[in-house]
């Protein structure tokens, strides 16, 4: 079997080392691998947008193709992969919509009925305001289009609100700002949930929550993402169910429905309010970092699920197995990151104890050996039968791997933490002093 992977981030690596699990004796390829994926495949020097690709995967004969992130997704690689007959994990562009368009995404929720933000879609500045000032901030401006995740605002006053949609609709993120979505902001706590959907219902997998914002008690500004954990105490499988049923279910009908059925993994972002989860974003892909807390805890095999939606087979017949017990992971990131940083600093990882994985994003290996080359460097995830036990390997494992301006949060997985202490004893968000609690209310990427 010889298999594709279109990426080459830390949700990529992690999609490539448990695909690697799952079938030991095949090829893998990657696109520009980093540089913990280059010695687990051969390198296809062409970016995952690159039109070419398509047809070097025809012509390589690649059985598989899985596409991690969702620029080639909305450029139509799985349509170009398609029509050349590759078999693709991943949605068309029309379905990729629901991450794309978040205009599309909101009305199609609106239609299926399907619980999220009330809101409003504008193009025009005036009609913004008007609608800023009847929803009462705070209110959340989106960007409709792909922003690399700098497209969403949360906005306590109108005044803001205003500066956000202004800066959206007159060019601040070209095209994909010319509709904003206003809605009103959520209120709760935030839920990650993968669905492997292929045309025949779904199959939901283990929920995460990760940290978006750069600094410790969730402070600072966002991120891609600065650690993940699983599973979540909260999401019980009534939960889940619920999930399923008011979203997943009537989200995937409703786009068939529109003529673009959906098929590879669907992201329900969520806000769990208290009147029941509402959907903050879609996403037609898996989420970065919670695929590295997630997959090391799913011990059944992702290429069977994967080969059955890529083939059309549909995930009926499938199950998911899930180990008990738990995953977190730290990410590290360069000096500067979210905002600019260097590159090309040594990375060092020792040999380190237990079951900790470290998943690399912007690494890269070179003659002189391991370098930094982005901003969010590499994930460590620890295993462990508790969730107190992972945790703490995690950091350790971000303690010991060296880089120059490394920064990482010690706190991931804190709201867990605390939510497992018994009342009365609650500690910090380091486990040490007094916690002072953060509400949980931005709907923001
Ligand atoms: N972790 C958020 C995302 O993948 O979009």
């Amino acid at each position: 079997m010889r298999i594709l992977v279109a990426g080459n981030g830390g949700r990529e690596h992690a999609l490539l080392w448990k695909l690697r699990r799952d079938a030991p004796e095949a090829s893998f390829f990657a696109t520009r691998p980093n540089g913990g994926m280059a010695g687990a495949c051969e390198a296809v020097d062409f970016a995952p947008g690159d039109p070419r690709l398509a047809s070097w995967a025809a012509a390589a004969k690649i059985d598989l193709a899985v596409v991690g992130p969702e620029a080639p997704l909305a450029d139509g690689l799985a349509d170009r992969l398609g029509e050349l007959g590759v078999p693709v994990f991943g949605p068309t562009a029309a379905a990729a919509r629901i991450e794309s368009s978040k205009a599309f995404a909101k009305r199609l929720m609106a239609r299926a009925g399907v619980p999220t933000a009330a809101f409003e879609v504008h193009e025009d500045l005036a009609a913004a305001k008007a609608c800023i000032d009847a929803m009462q901030p705070p209110v959340v401006v989106k960007a409709s289009g792909l922003a690399s995740g700098k497209g969403v605002s949360v906005c306590p006053t109108a005044g803001e609100a205003v500066t956000a949609a202004r800066h959206a609709l007159e060019g601040g993120f070209g095209e994909a700002g010319k509709q904003v979505v206003i809605e009103e902001c959520l209120e709760g706590e935030e839920l990650s949930v993968f669905f492997l959907a292929g045309g025949d219902g779904v199959l939901p997998l283990l929920p995460s929550q990760d940290h978006k914002r750069a600094g410790e008690g969730d402070r600072g500004p966002n991120t891609g993402g600065m650690g993940a954990y699983a599973p979540v105490g909260f999401a019980t499988e009534e939960l889940l169910e619920e999930v399923e049923r008011t979203v997943a279910t009537p989200v995937l009908a409703a786009m068939a429905e529109a003529g673009c059925p959906f098929s590879g993994l669907l992201y329900a972002g969520l806000m769990i309010t208290s009147e029941g989860p509402k959907v903050v974003e879609f996403n037609c892909r898996f989420g970065d970092p919670e695929t590295q807390a997630v997959l090391p805890l799913l011990s059944s095999s992702l290429l069977e699920p994967m080969l059955a939606v890529a083939r059309g087979d549909g995930v009926a017949g499938v199950r998911l197995e899930f180990r008990d017990a738990a995953a977190v992971c730290t990410v590290l990131a360069a000096r500067g990151y979210p905002g600019a940083y260097g590159k090309g600093d040594p990375v060092s990882i020792p040999a380190l104890p237990g079951e900790t994985f470290v998943f690399h994003a912007g690494t890269v290996l070179g003659p002189e050996g391991l370098a930094t080359s982005g901003g969010r460097v590499l994930a460590a995830t620890a295993v462990a039968p508790t969730f107190e036990g992972a945790r703490a390997a995690s950091r350790t494992a971000a303690e010991a791997i060296d880089f120059d301006g490394k920064q990482f949060r010690r706190d991931i997985g804190w709201r867990e933490s605390r939510r497992r202490q018994p009342a009365g004893t609650r500690l910090g968000r380091n486990g040490a002093g007094p916690e002072s609690p953060l509400p949980h209310k931005e709907n923001a990427k």
